[in-house]
C-alpha cells in the first residue's frame, strides 16, 4: 500500500515534490497539504482533487510521512506531534534544530528508533556518507565557508545593523562564528550550517564563515573536516533553482532523493 504524504509549505520545494511524485511509482501518495497562503493549497486541490486541505498545521494523523518545506518555526511547532505519533519526518528547514535550544535537546535526546524516523535531507551540501563514517572514530574540526552573491546581502538586516560595507569588487566577510549563531542570523539561507553541525560537532563547535562575493552567481559551500582518519575538503557550487533563485536547485533534489529511498 502507498505511504500517505502530508506537505506543510507549498512554496518552491513543496511544489517540486508534488510535481515529481509520479517518479515514485505510486509508492507515495499525496494525502494532505497545508500552507498559510490558502490559494497555494487550493491550486494543489485543483490539480489533485483527492488531496485534503489540512485544517490546522498538525492535522496529519492519517498520513505516514510529513514533509516540512515552510520555515524553521514550523519545524518547532510540529516536532512533538510528529514524534508522539511515530511519523516519518522530512524537515527542510533544518536550521530549526540548532536555532531553538529546546528542539536541539529534544532531537539529540531521542531514542535511536525515533531518530531513525527523522530523515534529514542533505540539502544544498553532501558528503554525509563520509562524515558518518568518520563519526565512528571522531571528528576534531568541522568548518563551513559559504560564499554568496553580493545581492543576497544588500538590505540584509544584519549587514545594516552591523554597518558592514559591502565591496562591489572584492569578497567581504559578513559573519564568522559558530553554526548556532549563523542559523539564527540567516534563518532562510544557512540550513547547510545546521545540517553540517548536526552530523559533526554540534551547533557551538561547528565553525562558519559567510562571505559576500560580487563576482559569483552561485551559492558556494566549502567544508573542511579533520579527523584522526584524515583531512577532508568538500566543495559545492550550487546553481540557483531556475524556478526560485533564492533556493539552490540541489536542495529540492535532496528531499526527492530521501523520498525515493523511503518509497
Ligand atoms: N536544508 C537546506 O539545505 C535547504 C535549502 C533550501 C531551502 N531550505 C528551507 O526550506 C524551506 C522551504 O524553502 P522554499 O524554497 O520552498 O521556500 P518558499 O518560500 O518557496 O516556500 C515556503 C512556503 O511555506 C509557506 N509557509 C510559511 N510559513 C508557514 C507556516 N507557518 N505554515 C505553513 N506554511 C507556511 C509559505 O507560504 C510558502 O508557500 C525554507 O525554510 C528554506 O530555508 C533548506
Amino acid at each position: 500500500m502507498a505511504l500517505k504524504l502530508a506537505i506543510i509549505g507549498i512554496g518552491y520545494i513543496g511544489s517540486e515534490i508534488i510535481k515529481n511524485l509520479y517518479k515514485f511509482q505510486n509508492k507515495i501518495e499525496l494525502k494532505a497539504v497545508f500552507d498559510i497562503e490558502k490559494d497555494k493549497m487550493e491550486k494543489v486541490i485543483d490539480l489533485h482533487p483527492n488531496v485534503r486541505l489540512m485544517s490546522f498545521i498538525t492535522d496529519f494523523d492519517d498520513c505516514d510521512i510529513i514533509v516540512e518545506s515552510a520555515t524553521q518555526q514550523v519545524v518547532e511547532t510540529v516536532f512533538d506531534k510528529v514524534i508522539q505519533t511515530g511519523k516519518i519526518f522530512l524537515p527542510m528547514s533544518v536550521g530549526a534544530f540548532i536555532s531553538y535550544d529546546n528542539l536541539y535537546s529534544n532531537y539529540t535526546q531521542l531514542e535511536e528508533s525515533q531518530k531513525k524516523l527523522i530523515k534529514l535531507p542533505s540539502g544544498a551540501i553532501g558528503g554525509f556518507d563520509c562524515i558518518d563514517a568518520l563519526n565512528l572514530v571522531g571528528i576534531q574540526k568541522a568548518e563551513l565557508t559559504t560564499r554568496k552573491p553580493l545581492k543576497v546581502f544588500v538590505n540584509h538586516k544584519y549587514v545594516k545593523d552591523h554597518d558592514l560595507k559591502l565591496s562591489e569588487n572584492e569578497k567581504t566577510l559578513i559573519f564568522k562564528g559558530n553554526a548556532k549563531k549563523a542559523a539564527q542570523i540567516f534563518p532562510r539561507s544557512i540550513n547547510v550550517a545546521a545540517r553540517l553541525a548536526l552530523s559533526t560537532l554540534g551547533p557551538k563547535k561547528t565553525a562558519v564563515s559567510i562571505y559576500s562575493e560580487p563576482s559569483i552567481n552561485k551559492n558556494i559551500h566549502e567544508i573542511e573536516i579533520s579527523s584522526d582518519v584524515g583531512e577532508y575538503k568538500f566543495s559545492f557550487q550550487n546553481n540557483p533553482s531556475p524556478i526560485n533563485p533564492r533556493t539552490s536547485w540541489l536542495a529540492a533534489l535532496s528531499i526527492l532523493e530521501v523520498l525515493g529511498k523511503i518509497s
